[in-house]
């Protein structure tokens, strides 16, 4: 079923990626300062912060304003976007092996020990 929910959310990601600009997806953004990938990238990336973390885009996000950077949450995920690039760029087979999700797993706050044994996995 997950595997499934997986792929069927995939699809849309692939379609969507030619037709950048079209479907609602910002312009041209104006404010990268850390993130170097190409503009088609740019939306599928902040939707898997957001999965990452379990959270909607304003979290990071003034309302209709992606480009501010008003809302703290942003600058803190500058820092990690930058974090996660150092450790990846610390494994010598150009692979991506960190991602936010490694250490969110859809929270905001990371664990740092394992949960209880009755908790769900
Ligand atoms: C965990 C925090 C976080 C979440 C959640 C998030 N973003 Fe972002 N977003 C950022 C950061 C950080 C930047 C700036 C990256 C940089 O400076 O290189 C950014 C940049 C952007 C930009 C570029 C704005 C510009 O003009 O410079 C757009 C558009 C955007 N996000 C859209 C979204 C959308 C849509 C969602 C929800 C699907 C979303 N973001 C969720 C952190 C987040
Ligand atoms: C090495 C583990 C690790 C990775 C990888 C990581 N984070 Fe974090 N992140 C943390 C920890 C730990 C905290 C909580 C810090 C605290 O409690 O002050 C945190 C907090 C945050 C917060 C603040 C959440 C809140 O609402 O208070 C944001 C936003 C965030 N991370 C975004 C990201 C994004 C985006 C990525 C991927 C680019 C990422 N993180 C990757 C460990 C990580």
């Amino acid at each position: 079923m997950r595997f499934l929910a997986t792929i069927l959310f995939l699809i849309p990601l692939y379609a969507e990626q030619p037709q950048e600009g079209a479907k609602g997806t910002p312009m041209e953004p104006k404010n990268l300062k850390v993130l170097k990938i190409p503009p088609a990238e740019l939306i599928p990336t902040m939707r898997s912060y957001a999965a990452a973390l379990g959270v909607k885009c304003d979290h990071c996000h003034m309302p209709r304003d992606f480009a501010s950077d008003e809302n703290p949450k942003k600058e803190i995920a500058r820092a990690m976007i930058v974090m996660a690039q150092d450790v990846n760029g610390k494994f010598h087979d150009g692979k991506i092996h960190v991602t936010c999700y490694t250490c969110h797993r859809g929270k905001t706050a990371p664990l740092t020990a394992p949960p209880p044994a009755t908790a769900e996995k």
